[in-house]
């Protein structure tokens, strides 16, 4: 079989994802799948890719050859170009190894629900409705699980800053945190300690999305948990990440070496188990299928457990959670690899 590898991508996280993709690259079992690599450039060219190599030098960013897959039901594969020469070479499941905007929001499971191609993760609806932070909002609060109160903003109500300040007052207390709706890896995500900083946030978080999340502040650990399967999926242990910045922000996850995770953290009794099934629940309140980290705060003085955020394509890089957490339960990156992409045909 055929699998196809998409990697890079146009949103702020192409960098991440092109280190998430040499490692699901090198875990693939060659002697079930022939590998084909299509980097996505940050202008969104799709390119025909050789070698992991290629990927770790950023040569690749330089090849002659384009490779899309084709929306055709009928091909089922990859058209690629070099010069006016065409090639279609099928492909019989394709992994998005991409973060963010473009790859992790719907839009690329879309194409691939067009094309018929089976792939890896979530399908359209649970990838764009998790990505969206207001919209899974709106999810969890159907559900008995906490999560910090919030007030949404839309990019154009700024243009009446004093009517927005007046909503987030009225209803939270600073300090707070101003993120953009639709977001990966923190960019665009600020805290603000009062009147002044949560215009300035506001204005920020404007710059990336159109809707604005201001939420209240919450006081804890940060702790994520990880999810794999189907129809009944399972839930892993949890890590703890020890940020070195203030908050967890896109410097700090992938250019600060303080930065550390750690798994099995101590807990209080019970609240790793609670977080896991948390997990599960949220995983399938968005329609979830194949993988997801699910991060949360355990809340300093109650030790309450409040819901943060779900990443249905979380980094895969070596030292990322995802595939640690599954280390830690006995299933290593091969062996996990391999299960998400016989996830994808089932
Ligand atoms: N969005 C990054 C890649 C993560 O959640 O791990
Ligand atoms: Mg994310």
């Amino acid at each position: 079989k055929t699998i196809a590898v998409l990697f890079g991508g146009q949103s702020s996280e192409h960098e991440v994802s092109c280190i998430s993709a040499t490692t699901i690259i090198s875990n693939i079992d060659r002697d079930k799948y022939d590998v084909i690599m299509i980097g996505i450039t940050k202008e969104g060219k799709w390119l025909k890719v050789n070698s992991i190599e290629e990927i770790q030098s950023d040569k690749w960013k330089g090849s002659k050859e384009t490779a899309v897959i084709s929306p055709d039901a009928t091909q089922k594969g990859i058209l690629v170009q070099n010069g006016k020469k065409t090639e279609l070479i099928s492909v019989d499941v394709v992994f998005p190894a991409l973060h963010g905007m473009y790859g992790e929001d719907g839009t690329v499971q879309g194409l691939l629900e067009l094309a018929k191609i089976p792939y890896v993760g979530c399908g359209v609806l649970a990838s764009a409705v998790s990505m969206d932070k207001l919209y899974t909002k709106m999810i969890v609060d159907t559900l008995h699980i906490r999560q910090a109160s919030y007030v949404a903003v839309l990019k154009n109500q700024l243009t009446d800053m004093d009517t927005v300040i007046g909503r987030v007052e009225e209803k939270l207390s600073y300090p707070v945190f101003v993120k953009p709706s639709n977001a990966g890896s923190s960019k665009g995500v600020s805290k603000a300690e009062n009147r002044e900083q949560l215009v300035d946030a506001l204005k920020l978080a404007a710059e990336h999305d159109r809707k604005i999340l201001v939420e209240e502040t919450i006081v804890g650990r940060e702790i994520e948990c990880a999810v794999l399967g189907g129809a009944e999926p399972k839930a892993t242990g949890v890590g703890e990440i020890l940020a070195a910045a203030e908050f967890y922000d896109y410097d700090a996850k992938y250019n600060n070496q303080e930065s550390k995770t750690v798994i099995s953290p101590e807990l209080p009794e019970g609240v790793a188990e609670q977080i896991g099934k948390a997990a599960v629940e949220i995983f399938k309140a968005v329609d979830g299928y194949g993988l997801s980290r699910v991060d949360f705060f355990v809340e300093n003085g109650t030790n309450e457990i409040v819901f943060n955020e779900i990443n249905t394509l979380p980094g895969f890089t070596s030292i990322s959670m995802y595939p640690m957490l599954w280390e830690e339960k006995g299933l290593g990156k091969k062996e996990l690899v391999d299960k998400l992409i016989q996830l994808a045909f089932s």
